[in-house]
């Protein structure tokens, strides 16, 4: 029985594994320079955490959640992103007592969205999130360690920045009902698809990549025609500080985001070089959703970054090379060589135990895997208590005790 992996879903092994763990080394380092505390939940939680937060009429909710009933009927969801059960644990664990709280973590999420490149149904995110402060400082700060973290990461690729504003409340509530009507007007110009989102969500008709809709949206109400004063502000304050500190971005109208809980600044970073699937770190602030999980009435603002996007565009990375090969000429020395392997690694140095017990097959092996040393054990050295080390490089090769080659190899 051949039993292949489930749609959407793939294994990390090799390289990506490589690319993986410094991704992860790159976030620990960017957390303790920025001072946020890892967070690790759970990978289900109750459906009701998602539902309202994330928008009963998003694609998320509507189509993409693995949902199902445990035992005891209990409706539970595999999380399908990071920010709600983020802030479900900041209030389950009384963290919100001393703010702004700075949270981060990294994990798999799901959701069952159609895969295509970039695009999968379990999938790695990073997340950053400041909880308690308004401060556009706080979104600024967050644009620009994502910022810095893509231009560490991936220095050789173009990657842009896009910004926008989508107000406050009352902005998003009224450029809703001003958008449904605008589309009304123009339904039969629209898609199928546009068309189905008229009246439960008309904004998300902005992120149509379908070119019949982007020419019904190019004459759209526009979100800056509903901001308050106050909204308008903040958000040309953000563009200001963005030029001065030399961030170069744009301002991209559309720019709506797929969940419901955003409101004032949302970003997204993107790149030309993975096609449809092109978002690299998407976030924004979401005043409103600590108090409707059940917290505090308090301001937050976030990203999360997709793992396997940014592995795509990584150069491959050159594994750490084996550097000493254990050859054992034949297998009765097998236990002296067990033994010189355990002392060896416990001084940290780096053996590779060859299971051949045939000295021209182990060199052979040795070589291919690019060994700098090989440490060999025949009749002589055991009888001795020694080793012979052979520099594979310079081919010159001499008897030597245990603590000599420790010492030589440190
Ligand atoms: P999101 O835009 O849904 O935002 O996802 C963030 C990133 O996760 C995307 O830009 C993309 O790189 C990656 N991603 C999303 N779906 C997939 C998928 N099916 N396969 C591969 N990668 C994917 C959020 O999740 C928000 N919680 C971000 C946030 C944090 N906002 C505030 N704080």
């Amino acid at each position: 029985m051949k039993i292949k992996p489930v749609r959407g879903t793939h294994d990390f092994f090799g390289q990506q594994v490589l690319k993986y763990r410094t991704i992860q080394d790159l976030i620990s380092h960017y957390s303790a320079i920025y001072n946020f505390e890892e967070i690790i939940t759970p990978i289900f939680e109750s459906t009701e955490l998602f539902k309202k937060p994330l928008g009963e009429n998003s694609d998320v909710v509507l189509k993409e959640m693995y949902t199902f009933k445990d035992k005891n009927e209990d409706l539970l969801t595999l999380r399908p992103e990071y920010t709600t059960p983020m802030i479900r644990s900041a209030i389950s664990n009384n963290l919100l007592e001393k703010l702004p709280k700075k949270l981060y973590g990294i994990g798999p999420m799901f959701r069952r969205e159609r895969p295509q490149k970039g695009r999968y149904r379990q999938f790695n995110q990073i997340n950053f999130e400041i909880l308690g402060t308004h401060d556009i400082s706080a979104d600024i700060d967050l644009i620009i360690l994502a910022n810095n973290f893509l231009k560490n990461l991936l220095p050789q690729k173009k990657i842009n920045l896009f910004i926008n504003s989508l107000g406050d409340k009352n902005t998003l509530s009224n450029f809703r009902v001003s958008l449904g009507n605008y589309f009304k007007q123009n339904k039969e110009k629209l898609t199928e698809e546009s068309q189905s989102k008229i009246v439960s969500n008309p904004i998300r008709i902005l992120d149509s990549k379908d070119p019949t809709d982007i020419e019904i949206n190019l004459n759209a109400p526009k979100i800056s025609d509903f901001y308050s004063n106050e909204a308008k502000e903040k958000f040309s304050n953000i563009q200001t500080i963005l030029k001065d500190m030399s961030v170069d971005f744009s301002i991209d109208m559309n720019l709506v985001r797929g969940l419901d809980y955003y409101c004032h600044t949302v970003f997204e970073f993107k790149t030309l070089d993975l096609g449809s699937q092109d978002t690299l770190i998407g976030g924004g602030r979401y005043d409103g959703l600590t108090k409707l999980l059940g917290g505090p009435d308090i301001p937050g603002v976030g990203w999360a970054g997709g793992i396997e996007r940014l592995i795509m565009l990584m150069d491959d990375i050159k594994p750490l090379q084996k550097t000493i090969h254990l050859i054992i000429i034949n297998e009765s020395f097998k236990e002296y060589g067990l033994k010189v392997a355990n002392q060896l690694r416990q001084k940290n140095i780096n053996i590779h135990f060859d299971y051949k017990y045939n000295l021209k097959k182990s060199l052979s092996n040795a070589n291919q895997l690019g060994a700098r040393y090989a440490i060999i054990i025949g009749e002589e050295e055991v009888k001795k208590n020694l080793c012979t080390l052979k520099d594979l490089n310079k081919n010159v090769q001499e008897k030597k005790t245990i603590e000599n080659i420790i010492k030589d190899l440190s």
